[in-house]
């Protein structure tokens, strides 16, 4: 399995003066109560282990974690089994669960970035994007989107001041919901300090997606992961436009993507 170590592993730099970080930090404190809230979720530890022994946590009905990863041999590696539902928290084990890190099905994006993935020129993007030296199965985990983590003040502010300077945004908020209602919003901001997942551009019909993804704290990574078998060169991309891909269109910068079903703009990041 290619991400059988258990150590993790990100030796990927960025082409220009970014601070790369490998998983995702707190902004800098601006002594705002919204802002402690953050930091006490970003220091706390979950406590929903499992109770597996030595088991593969692989079944969803005898490991409370598991079932949203699979392993085909022939893939070589973990892959997440639904793409249907990106909203859906993705729960990996962690050093308090019962089951052996050797043998567990129920971690990968806890590893680090998968490698072969190059940061290059897009011509069609006209700046930096991100793309893959050899193939990538469906499902498998590309790297996480890590950056520093705002409350929804600062987010709107950066938003804000990216709009004004007619700078790049890196801005992404992730909302997930529950019977429909929203639950948690986790935004990220990789403008700063981040790691290689910043270089992925929206397409409208987009090769890669993102899942919520938690390890052992409340605050999910943003794991992005191959929505379909994707070919050796081609460039990763995602939908901006997060889980509901309706709205929000029509109202952004004019989109590069090309595809057969572009809208022809990019979603415009919007914080409710
Ligand atoms: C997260 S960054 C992606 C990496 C970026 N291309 C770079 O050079 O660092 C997002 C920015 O890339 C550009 N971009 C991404 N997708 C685009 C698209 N479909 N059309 C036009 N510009 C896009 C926009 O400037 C956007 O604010
Ligand atoms: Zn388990
Ligand atoms: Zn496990
Ligand atoms: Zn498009």
């Amino acid at each position: 399995m290619e991400n059988s170590e258990d150590v993790f592993n990100d030796d990927y730099e960025h082409p220009e003066n970014v601070e790369y970080i490998l998983e995702s930090v707190l902004m800098p404190s601006d002594g705002s109560s919204e802002f402690n809230l953050l930091a006490e979720d970003y220091n706390s530890i979950l406590l929903n282990q499992c109770r597996c022994n030595e088991t593969t946590c692989e079944n969803i009905e005898t490991c409370t974690h598991g079932g949203q990863y699979e392993f085909k041999p022939q893939q070589k590696e973990l892959t997440l089994k639904k793409l249907e539902n990106t909203a859906r928290p993705i729960i990996e084990c962690n050093d308090l669960c019962g089951c052996s890190k050797n043998s567990c099905l129920n971690r990968l994006v806890q590893y680090g970035p998968r490698r072969n993935l190059e940061i290059f020129h897009s011509t069609r993007y006209r700046s930096h994007g991100l793309r893959t030296k050899v193939h990538i199965p469906s499902g498998a985990f590309i790297c996480e989107y890590a950056g520093e983590l705002l409350t929804v003040t600062e987010a709107k502010k950066r938003l804000e001041n990216n709009h004004t300077l007619g700078l790049m945004n890196y801005v992404l908020v992730l909302n997930e919901y529950s019977n429909e209602k929203k639950q948690q919003v986790t935004i990220v901001d990789p403008s700063r300090r981040g790691n290689i997942g910043r270089y992925l551009n929206h397409s409208c019909n987009p090769n890669c997606y993102i899942g919520a993804v938690r390890i052992d704290c409340p605050i999910p990574k943003l794991g992005i992961f191959a929505a379909r078998d994707i070919e050796a060169q081609e460039e990763l991309c995602f939908h901006y436009g997060g889980e509901d891909q309706s709205k929000n269109i029509n109202e952004g910068k004019a989109c590069l993507c090309a595809a057969a079903n572009c809208t022809g703009f990019m979603p415009n990041t919007s914080i409710e």
